[in-house]
This record gives structure tokens, sequence and C-alpha cells, in this order.
């Protein structure tokens, strides 16, 4: 079973700091070119932007925290950015677990593995089992990671699993094959560097998670941004299907 419910069967709390922010790191092209840099010191920039943003939600409360770093589609790019994108999430691997550890933080790996090398699969077992039983803030790396892909891969294991559930089953049977079937969905969605789009992200968490997209480049987002965000989130209301009266009754009666 799943641990947590789907927004479109239960209602879920509507926290005052999001639990749970999802977050697309786009823009670190751009930001590398207005400087007339490569675009790989965007990506390296980048990195010191994930241990700002890491912090910061884990002194705010955030309990989970999920960064999209390479999509299933980014294998498009030129090989040599690919390769230094692999390179990196290695490097970032074997240099940040140990502290990760030491501030008591769970890290999680979603996406396909299937074109990851031996070395690279082995460090993320490794740095998954080693903060396993942590417990202040779970961050997960979506790497080669897709929204479809996801489904598709949920819908596979299932049935393999359960073939009896071949004719009919529910959303939270399919639930608990999902990469992310550990955490409760996304409260706060954030794109950086302008675009309006999902870009094949978490598809089915996403259903009714709050949206906010900055033109601040990822690279420059800092933790006054990552506040600018979570009190844009905090003046909206979630109602979930419901009427407005109906969720302002309810927090008058907490
Ligand atoms: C996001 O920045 C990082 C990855 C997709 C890995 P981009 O590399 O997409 O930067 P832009 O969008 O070209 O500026
Ligand atoms: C989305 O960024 C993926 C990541 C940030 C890892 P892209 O820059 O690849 O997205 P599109 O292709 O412009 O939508
Ligand atoms: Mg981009």
């Amino acid at each position: 079973m799943a641990l947590f419910q789907s927004s479109t069967s239960v209602i879920p709390d509507a926290p005052a700091v999001p639990r749970h922010i999802a977050i697309i790191m786009d823009g670190n092209g751009r930001w590398a070119k207005k400087r007339f840099l490569p675009r790989v010191a965007g990506h390296q920039r980048g990195v010191e932007r994930v241990r700002e943003v890491v912090k910061a939600c884990r002194e705010l409360g955030v309990e989970y925290l999920t960064l999209f770093a390479f999509s299933s589609e980014n294998w498009r790019r030129p090989a040599d950015e690919v390769s230094f994108l692999m390179q990196l999430f290695l490097k970032m691997l074997e240099r940040e677990v140990g502290k990760l550890h030491e501030n008591n933080i769970r890290l999680k790996i979603i996406g396909d593995r299937s074109h990851f090398d031996d070395k690279l699969c082995q460090r993320i077992a490794e740095a998954e089992q080693l903060t396993a039983n942590n417990t202040s803030l779970t961050l997960t790396i979506a790497a080669n990671y897709g929204g479809r892909w996801d489904i598709m891969q949920a819908v596979q294991s299932m049935l393999q699993a359960r073939p009896e559930l071949t004719s009919s089953f529910n959303e939270a049977e399919l639930e608990s094959y999902l990469s992310m079937h550990y955490a409760p969905e996304p409260d706060l969605f954030i794109r950086t560097g302008g675009e309006q789009r999902i870009s094949n992200f978490l598809l089915w968490q996403l259903a009714y998670t709050e949206l906010y997209f900055t033109d601040t480049l990822w690279p420059a987002f800092n933790r006054e941004a990552l506040q600018a965000a979570i009190q844009s989130y905090q003046t909206r209301e979630r109602r979930f299907g419901r009427t407005s009266e109906q969720v302002q009754r309810k927090s008058a009666d907490a």
C-alpha cells in the first residue's frame, strides 16, 4: 500500500510551510551564456545553489525536497554536455553524501538507471543505504527521470508483482509502485529560468500542487528566492475541488 494517499481521493492538509517542495532547476546554460562562459560553468554554479537550498529547506522545516537534475529528454543534448552532467552527478554523490549524512538527510535517487554505468549505480546504492534511516529531510534527486516513464514502470512492476490486477486496479494500488511512493505529493512546485512548463517531471504527483514560476535563473536562486516562493505559496487557497466557503469554514472550525 502507498504510504500517502492521492490528492484526488482524499483532501490532504495544506500546511503553512510546504511539507514537500519539487523544483525544476532550469536556466544554467543561459546564466553562463550571459557571462560569456561555457554552459557547463552554469551547471557547476548550480551545484552551489543546490547546497544552499537543501540547507534552507532543512532549517525551514520542509520534510521533502525533490530536485530535477536530468530528464529523460536531456540525452538529446550534445554528448560532451551529457557526459559532463553525468560526471558532475557522480562527483556530487562522492563528495556530498558524507555531509548529507552528518546533517541527518536521507538521500533518494529516482529515475531510469538502466543507462547509468556500474560505478554510478553502485554509488547511488551506497548513498541511499548509508542515509536510509535519516530523519531531518528527504532529498530526492530525479536523474534520467521522466513522468511518463515513471507511470509506465509503475504499471509494469505492479502487473509483474500482482498479475491478478490485470483486469482492474485502483489509484492506491498503482501509486505504491511509483518512484515517489515514500513521499506525500508536492505542495509547492518551483521552476526557475522563466519557462512555464512541466517538461515531463512528476506528472502524476503534481495533480494538485501549487505551481510557482520565476524568471530567476537556477545559478542565482538563493535562500531569499526560495523564501519568496514559499511566501507566494502561503497566499494561495488550496481548495482541492471544494468551494472557498467550505475551506474557510473548515479553518474556522479547526
Ligand atoms: C538546467 O539548465 C539544467 C539541466 C537541464 C541539466 P539548462 O541547462 O536547461 O539551462 P538553459 O535552460 O539552457 O538556460
Ligand atoms: C528540465 O529542463 C529538466 C531539468 C531541469 C533537469 P530543460 O531545460 O531540459 O527543459 P526543456 O526541455 O527546456 O523544457
Ligand atoms: Mg533549460
